[in-house]
């Protein structure tokens, strides 16, 4: 844990993966659509699709083929999001991982702004089912920011929302493309998941239930 402890003034959370299942959610609705268009797409290939948000998410999945205009892309989009709208139709408090509205809360009660910096255009939402809107003093428009993950950009723009060094903003992800836009925000990077697909992570728990701010705040 070498860049831990050190002083934090925020933490800035991604959703998807890490507060909750919903990197299943949409690997469920990417592998629909694939699978709709006899592409091939499984668990190793969603991967890469993490923290993408969903036109780059589609473009990884139609590679080079041809014949995919804007328009067809669009309606793909549309048509995925719909599916991904079905799966967390239901969602509510319970859908939380174990932890992870602890893990927020902690992190206010240490004294510490709280952001949600995360790709995704469903993410007001799922915070309002799951209750725990009120926790984040900001959330990210992921639509107000240049370029998505791996660039910088939303995890900057939840620093300086929150007015916080980018150096003392924890970064928290359960995606390689992520990790490096933490990094490249010059934050420092909490992983959440497996160490082996989060390789430049400077640590990595298993889940958000591991969660302590005390392990990393100085
Ligand atoms: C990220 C997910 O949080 O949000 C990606 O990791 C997803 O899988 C992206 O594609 C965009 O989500 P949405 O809900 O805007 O399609
Ligand atoms: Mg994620």
């Amino acid at each position: 844990m070498s860049v831990f402890p050190r002083p934090l003034d925020a933490v800035a959370f991604d959703l998807d993966g890490v507060l909750t299942d919903t990197a299943r959610a949409h690997y469920r609705a990417w592998k629909r659509l694939a699978d709709s268009l006899a592409i091939p797409f499984d668990e190793a290939a969603n991967e890469a699709l993490k923290g993408v948000d969903r036109m780059g998410s589609l473009a990884l999945i139609l590679g080079d083929r041809p014949g995919y205009d804007d328009a067809r892309r669009a309606d793909l989009a549309a048509r995925k999001n719909d599916w991904y709208l079905e799966e967390i139709a239901h969602f509510g408090p319970a859908d939380l991982f174990p932890g992870a509205r602890e893990a927020v809360e902690e992190c206010r009660a240490a004294g510490l702004k709280v952001a949600l910096a995360s790709a995704s255009r469903n993410a007001p939402l799922l915070l309002a089912r799951m209750e725990i809107d009120a926790l984040f003093d900001v959330v990210v428009d992921p639509a107000s920011v240049a370029a998505g993950k791996p660039a910088p950009d939303i995890f900057l723009a939840a620093a300086a929302a929150v007015g916080a060094a980018p150096a003392r903003t924890l970064g928290v992800e359960d995606s390689q493309a992520g990790i490096v836009a933490i990094h490249a925000a010059g934050m420092p990077a909490l992983g959440v998941g497996e160490p082996t697909a989060l390789p430049d992570a400077d640590h990595v728990i298993a889940t958000i239930a591991e969660f302590r701010i005390a392990d990393y705040l100085a």
